[in-house]
């Protein structure tokens, strides 16, 4: 059991909510990222206030307690999705992590090879297969949804096939907030020797997710969605996989050696990942996310999250002046239009009442033909998302035909 009333008090920004509109702020844009418990702001300010040096760089103690903090929030990472610390590359976030994933992949792509993904993904996990596609006339192949989003065995089989090198996929889709069943998926691909890609984004933060279970090859997740600071994020890879995946980005702390003849000697998994100097603030600010999630718990928070969604997606329904698009999903996303109302007037009026939720395409601009409307509102929940945030989100849907009055 979560007692949000309690966590709440961790959060600055909860406590003392900024003021929207003159309302104290509802947040309700937890898909888009979250907010941050006050150990993850006092880890990222103790690197500027007295902690600054760099990593892998220097004999003295500052630079190797840097060495030392990196390494235990790969420690953390790997407790979180149950890998071996050495499986985890740090990226800037899922986008940064897929880019690379793809960049490294399109050396092993020839032409006619065949990289699957779905109609609901976010554009971080379309466009990186998009550009590669367009380099190695590899072919991008859609696979079926249901009506609710969710991916069939059935389905994933029939589009299969002996040129498929890539299937990468959403385990949470961030619209429908659909969870697709990963370890059927993964097994299904392996059969064909392609490899599989979780994109964890909307996934890794809200719910136990463990990737030996899984037997993904590759999971990918963002640091500010799970409490921590933005511009820090994770790649995780099969260390076999990694230490045979092309390098995809070059430069300092990512090689032992190189010489006169343009040869790079590169270090061992996962540094010949990271080069450059890392986000360090964002590092030790990871950590102390993990650390706060990991202690209420992966399942308490997915529970919390799926009984406020069944209680928001009651309420709105009372009120019967608007549609839902994925009223049974069991996560904490609820997408909806009130009626005769776009989705960024309605969002307008929401702000106009202190309420943050995301309306328009949410950046899967596949979806829109496949669920029958150019735009919808999103309001997505957390752990310290409570009932009163929810009654104040339908009381303003219960007014949505007024949205016009968010303008003057
Ligand atoms: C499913 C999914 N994938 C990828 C991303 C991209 O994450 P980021 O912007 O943190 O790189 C998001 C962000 O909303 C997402 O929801």
């Amino acid at each position: 059991m979560i007692d949000e009333k309690l966590i709440r008090k961790e959060f600055p920004m909860l406590s003392n909510p900024p003021l929207m509109q003159g309302h104290p702020l509802v947040w309700l844009d937890n898909a888009s990222t979250t907010l941050k418990p006050q150990c993850v702001l006092d880890a990222v300010s103790s690197y500027y206030i007295s902690r600054t040096s760099n990593s892998h760089r220097g004999d003295y103690d500052l630079c190797y307690s840097m060495d030392v903090e990196t390494e235990l929030t790969r420690k953390a990472v790997s407790k979180l999705i149950n890998c071996s610390p050495n499986e985890v590359v740090f990226t800037s976030g899922t986008t940064d992590s897929l880019n690379r994933l793809a960049q490294s992949l399109q050396y092993s792509l020839k032409k006619g090879d065949e990289i699957i993904i779905s109609l609901s993904e976010h554009a971080s996990n379309v466009l990186p297969w998009f550009q590669i596609a367009k380099h190695t006339g590899a072919v991008i192949k859609y696979v079926e949804l249901q009506k609710d989003g969710l991916i069939t065995l059935e389905n994933l089989r029939k589009t299969l096939s002996k040129r498929t090198k890539i299937v990468s996929l959403a385990q949470v889709g961030n619209v429908l907030g659909q969870i697709q069943p990963i370890k059927e998926l993964v097994a299904e691909t392996h059969k064909f020797g392609a490899i599989f890609i979780v994109d964890g984004a909307q996934s890794v933060p809200h719910m136990p997710v463990d990737v030996k279970d899984l037997d993904c090859d590759f999971l990918c997740f963002s640091g500010h969605k799970i409490c921590g600071p933005t511009g820090i994020g994770v790649l995780y890879g099969k260390y076999k996989l990694l230490e045979d995946l092309e390098l995809n980005s070059v430069g300092g702390g990512m090689n032992d050696k190189f010489y006169l003849d343009g040869t790079i000697k590169p270090s061992k998994a996962p540094a010949k990942f990271e080069a450059g100097t890392q986000n360090l603030e964002g590092i030790l600010g990871l950590r102390a996310a993990i650390e706060f999630i990991m202690k209420i718990g992966l399942e308490n928070i997915a529970e919390h999250e799926h009984k406020l969604k069944k209680y928001a997606v009651e309420r709105i329904k009372e009120l019967g002046n608007s549609v839902i698009y994925n009223a049974d999903v069991k996560s904490g996303i609820v997408t909806f239009n009130i009626n005769d109302v776009f989705a960024q007037d309605a969002a307008t009026y929401l702000n106009s009442k202190g309420i943050a939720c995301r309306s328009g395409q949410h950046c899967a601009k596949l979806l829109n033909d496949f669920i029958g409307t150019p735009a919808t509102i999103r309001a997505s929940f957390y752990f310290y998302t409570t009932k009163e945030d929810i009654d104040k989100l339908v009381d303003a849907v219960s007014h949505g035909k007024e949205f016009l009055d968010a303008y003057f």
